[in-house]
């Protein structure tokens, strides 16, 4: 099809024959992204570092299309080349890569300890860039000037706003990773692959569980959507952003937050 004509509605969001990693793509945001990417009709490898969380993901999302779970633990540069391997052996292109595993630490500023930054840093940030450089060569070979390959980093509204909590080292972390990916885009654009992030705002899931237990009804009241995140949220920008809907994005952060950070008034 020549660059100047339409495509059908349907076609648009068509993730048929496309191959995709999400990482933590076993629980939360992460989940909910694996699912739309399957049901859309791509074949997900999702992983993290337990297995029998692999095990139960990989059971659960099977009803929505062909998903592999593969242990790891993404804080580690050896960790991250040994599952890109293991990703590249199910095909030698990969066309969506979804970093997406992340940890948050919550301590008052007196007593942050040096582990709070290495354990977060390593993970947030360097295991995308690892993961990047060890898929580059398969992103390239699936992208095309028409079709290219997509990363999606999941950043986070904490580095748009800035949040009550003490979270020092994932605010950071976070900001960097946005940061990053627009280095990425720049460089990567013109080798065919896209480099775009999500910066969510408050979703249900494992990390949000003790906040949104407490917050949660009141978060929702203040924010201008007065909602919370729900699974559909991350599964349609994790779908527009892999699709041809989305191949003329490069370098973006797209917020999901119902209005939280974008719109906050700063009074
Ligand atoms: N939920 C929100 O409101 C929100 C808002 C903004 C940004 N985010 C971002 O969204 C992403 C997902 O978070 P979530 O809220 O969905 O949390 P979650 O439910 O706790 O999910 C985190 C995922 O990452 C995996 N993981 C943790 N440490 C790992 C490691 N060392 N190696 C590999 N996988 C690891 C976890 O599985 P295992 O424990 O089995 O390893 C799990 O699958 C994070 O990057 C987070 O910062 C979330």
């Amino acid at each position: 099809m020549a660059d100047n004509q339409s495509t059908p509605h349907a076609d648009l969001f068509d993730l048929s024959g496309k191959y995709a990693l999400v990482t933590g793509g076993t629980s939360g945001i992460g989940m909910m992204m694996a699912r739309g990417l399957l049901q859309a009709g791509a074949r997900v490898v999702v992983s993290s570092r337990k297995a029998d969380a692999c095990a139960e993901a990989q059971h659960l999302l099977s009803e929505f299309g062909d998903v592999q779970a593969i242990p790891a633990d993404l804080s580690r540069h050896d960790e991250c080349r040994r599952l890109a391997d293991l990703v590249k052996a199910g095909s030698e292109r990969l066309d969506i890569l979804v970093n997406n595993a992340g940890a948050m630490w919550r301590e008052p500023l007196e007593t942050f300890p040096d582990e709070a930054w290495d354990a977060v840093i390593d993970l947030n940030l360097k295991s995308p860039f690892w993961l990047v450089q060890a898929l580059l060569p398969a992103l390239r070979r699936a992208g095309t000037a028409d079709d290219p390959a997509r990363i999606i980093n999941i950043g986070s509204i904490a580095a748009v706003h800035v949040a009550e909590s003490p979270n020092y080292s994932y605010a950071g972390s976070k900001a960097a990773l946005h940061q990053l990916t627009r280095v990425l885009a720049r460089e990567l654009g013109p080798q065919h692959v896209t480099v775009n992030a999500v910066a969510p705002g408050p979703f249900p899931s494992r990390m949000m569980a003790s906040t949104l237990d407490a917050l949660g009804d009141t978060i929702a009241a203040k924010a201008p959507l007065r909602r919370l995140g729900r699974d559909d949220d991350m599964a349609g920008i994790a779908v527009f952003l892999a699709s041809r809907a989305g191949s003329y994005l490069t370098g973006t952060i797209v917020p999901v937050d119902g209005g939280i950070a974008t719109t906050a008034s700063g009074t």
